[in-house]
């Protein structure tokens, strides 16, 4: 068997674990199994390019499905493994500008102010899993039941719950904890076998619980059950965490645990640059491999079985570059840098989608203490690591607990309702008619529209004080109907993509987002709240009052959410789709798309639960056609 061969070549070569290869550690060891072997032994029946969330969850699910296959991973990141930027909960955020994040940044953003915002991802085994915020959510039923009201037929809540719960494992909360914090969990909404575990952290900070307490106040309900279609209201969100308090990734969850499988290779280090194109029967294209890049310099094919297949999962800004790189996308673009069009597929890269943010800052009363206390008091610092370390309790067990999604009806007064319906009446350009209808659908029935989540520390706002504690609340539209884009500029894999975002292009958007942030002051105004707030609001601070001045603010600091879908589209090919209800990418015998890529709309929800239920459904799909 060819897998043999690799295997022999690759111990006889010193690499102790044959199932995952790693092509930095020896430039010398890449060229020989590159060069030497390649060629003849390493013909894969199943090339999934980018071992992130979606495609390590994917390589799983294939190599069990189809055993005497080979399955291909190439990633171009390192591993995760060890790495406590990776795996401590507490610093899910601190692997911004690491080797580990691709930081890639928009174009200038004409509707906000001009600024370049920073997006970044997650560029090691596992993806935006390993890099994440921990967040463990699930859509309204509504969101992806929208994925198949836009054409593509199996692409509903029904499946894809059905997809999600395959992923996961739920552990019960210990009932000290969830005494002390109020926990509360329907483990008939969970998955209970799945490789990734879902818990409760074992420390929630106090404001959190707080922030419980503030939305009550103000009328939000309680959800007891978000999990199962209606996520609307406040409540404790579980998080990509096992029960031993360290991070689930794909890597972790998915791989690990068959490392050894003799069928799946996973290649770190090897940065694919285009996929090869030869034509095929039928006017249609395929694809003969991919070209992987090695940290020396070395490029070489690897190559596709005859019935074989590549599968793109690098994510929903490199997937789109790849097949523009590949000659795959719109005629026009491609020409413009002289690459050979292999395929007029105009949808590539278009309906560019991600989540709006803005958000405020509170300095918390002397006494209270968010995670800034770790960087100004080493003795806090100390006790909290040497308790992880040795217990895996206190605050590095935490990344978020609480979050609140709201409708339009909540946020907006009856007078602001009605200036929204007027503002819905005109579509924004760059929205197809369908997506919009179903948006201003899903206003009218109160699915959320604005996400409220804290961040236990400070996050932006004129001064910081030293010695002194802030939360920020970060306020999320959740359903935008600015579409931007995502297209190559230059010819050169080196080069990040034109990122355009387009946000607030749509009158909508930035009204709404407007009054969503102005209304998240209402939470420190509630006595829930004023206990531990200093009555001061640090950013944008109590200058900021007309709604004017709240658009202002939103277009000089909006962000992204890091949720970024949608630049190959499960769409019908004729609405600029890219994909098919199979992830066969259209006018291709044998490429398709599995990552948050082909999510033709974004859900109100954070996409991690998303990218994972598309991996569990694509294997589903690939087994059976
Ligand atoms: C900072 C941050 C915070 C987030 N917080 C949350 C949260 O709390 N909860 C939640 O649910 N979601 C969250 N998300 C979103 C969620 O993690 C992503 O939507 C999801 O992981 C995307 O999965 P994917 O498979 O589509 O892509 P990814 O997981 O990004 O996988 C793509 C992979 O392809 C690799 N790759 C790219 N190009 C190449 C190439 N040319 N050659 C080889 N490999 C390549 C990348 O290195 C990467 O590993 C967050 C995302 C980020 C970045
Ligand atoms: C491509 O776009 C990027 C991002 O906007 C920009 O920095 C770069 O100058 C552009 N390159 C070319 C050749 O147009
Ligand atoms: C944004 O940049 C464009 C082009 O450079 C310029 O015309 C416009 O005035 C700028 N807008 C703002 C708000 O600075
Ligand atoms: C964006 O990233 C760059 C590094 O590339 C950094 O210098 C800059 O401060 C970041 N901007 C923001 C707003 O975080
Ligand atoms: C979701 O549940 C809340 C109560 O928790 C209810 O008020 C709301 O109407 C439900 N939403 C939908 C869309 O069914
Ligand atoms: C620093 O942390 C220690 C240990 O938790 C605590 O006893 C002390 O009060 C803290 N000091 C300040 C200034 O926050
Ligand atoms: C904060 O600390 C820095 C460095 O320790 C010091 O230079 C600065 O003066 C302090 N600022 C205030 C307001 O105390």
């Amino acid at each position: 068997m060819q897998f043999t061969l690799i295997f022999t070549t690759l111990v006889h070569i010193g690499v102790g674990l044959a199932t995952l290869v790693d092509f930095d550690s020896s430039a010398e060891l890449g060229k020989q199994f590159l060069s030497q072997e390649f060629e003849y032994a390493h013909t894969h029946s199943k090339i999934i390019v980018g071992g992130g969330t979606t495609g390590l969850a994917l390589a799983r699910r294939l190599s069990a499905d189809f055993p005497n296959k080979q399955v291909l991973v190439l990633e171009a990141g390192r591993s995760g493994a060890d790495d406590p930027l990776v795996t401590v909960p507490q610093r899910s955020f601190s692997f911004i500008g690491t080797d580990i994040d691709w930081l890639y940044t928009t174009v200038p953003q004409v509707h906000a102010s001009n600024q370049s915002i920073n997006l970044s991802s997650g560029k090691v085994l596992g993806g935006g899993s390993a890099v994440n915020g921990l967040v463990w959510g699930r859509p309204a039923k509504e969101d992806w039941d929208d994925f198949e009201r836009l054409g593509s037929s199996g692409w509903n809540w029904e499946n894809l719950y059905g997809s999600a719960r395959k992923s996961e494992t739920l552990n019960v909360p210990a009932a000290p904890f969830a005494q002390e914090y109020g926990y509360s969990v329907e483990p008939a909404s969970h998955g209970h076998s799945g490789p990734v575990d879902t818990s409760f952290p074992p420390f929630v900070p106090l404001q959190h619980l707080k922030f419980i307490d503030a939305s009550l106040e103000l009328g939000h309900p309680l959800n007891l059950d978000p999990y199962a279609g209606n996520n609307t209201g406040a409540w404790f969100t579980l998080s990509s965490q096992t029960p031993r308090n360290t991070r689930e990734t794909s890597e972790f969850a998915y791989f690990d645990p068959v490392l050894h499988s003799e069928n799946l290779l996973v290649c770190m280090h090897a940065f694919v640059t285009k996929l090869d194109i030869s034509s095929a029967p039928n006017g249609q294209i395929k694809s003969t491999g991919v070209e992987v890049r090695f940290p020396d310099g070395s490029i070489v094919s690897a190559k596709v079985k005859s019935h074989g297949e590549v599968i793109m999962s690098a994510g929903a800004i490199r997937t789109p570059q790849l097949l523009e790189l590949s000659g795959i996308g719109n005629k026009d673009i491609l020409q413009a840098l002289n690459i050979p069009v292999k395929l007029d597929l105009p949808g590539v890269g278009e309906n560019f989608e991600d989540h709006t943010l803005t958000i405020m800052t509170y300095k918390l009363k002397p006494g209270f203490l968010s995670f800034d206390a770790l960087s100004y008091n080493a003795t806090l610092k100390q006790e909290q690591q040497e308790l992880y370390d040795r217990k895996r309790l206190g605050w590095l067990t935490f990344a978020q607990a609480v979050l609140n999604f709201a409708p339009a009806q909540t946020v907006l007064s009856q007078e602001e309702l009605e200036m929204a319906e007027a503002l819905l009446q005109t579509k924004p350009d760059s929205i197809s008619q369908d997506a919009f209808d179903l948006i201003k659908q899903k206003i009218t029935d109160g699915i959320p529209q604005a996400e409220y989540l804290l961040f236990n520390a400070f996050s932006g706002g004129p001064v910081k004080e030293n010695m002194t504690s802030y939360v920020s609340l970060a306020i999320t539209h959740l359903h935008p109907l600015s579409r931007g884009s995502i297209h190559i500029n230059t010819t050169s894999i080196d080069d990040h993509p034109k990122i355009d975002p387009n946000v607030l292009e749509s009158e909508w958007d930035t009204w709404f987002l407007a009054k969503a942030t102005a209304y998240g002051r209402r939470f420190f105004e509630t006595e829930s709240f004023k206990e531990i707030f200093d009555s001061e609001e640090v950013f944008p601070g109590l200058d900021t009052q007309t709604d004017e001045q709240w658009q202002q603010f939103i277009k000089d600091t909006v962000n992204l959410g890091y949720h970024t879908v949608g630049t190959a589209s499960l769409l019908p090919r004729d609405k600029n789709g890219v994909v098919d209800p199979n992830l066969k990418v259209y006018g291709t015998a044998n490429i398709r798309v599995a990552d948050n890529s082909i999510s033709p709309l974004l859900v109100s929800a954070h996409t991690q639960t998303t990218a994972y239920a598309i991996a569990e459904r694509a294997a589903d799909i690939i087994k059976s056609t």
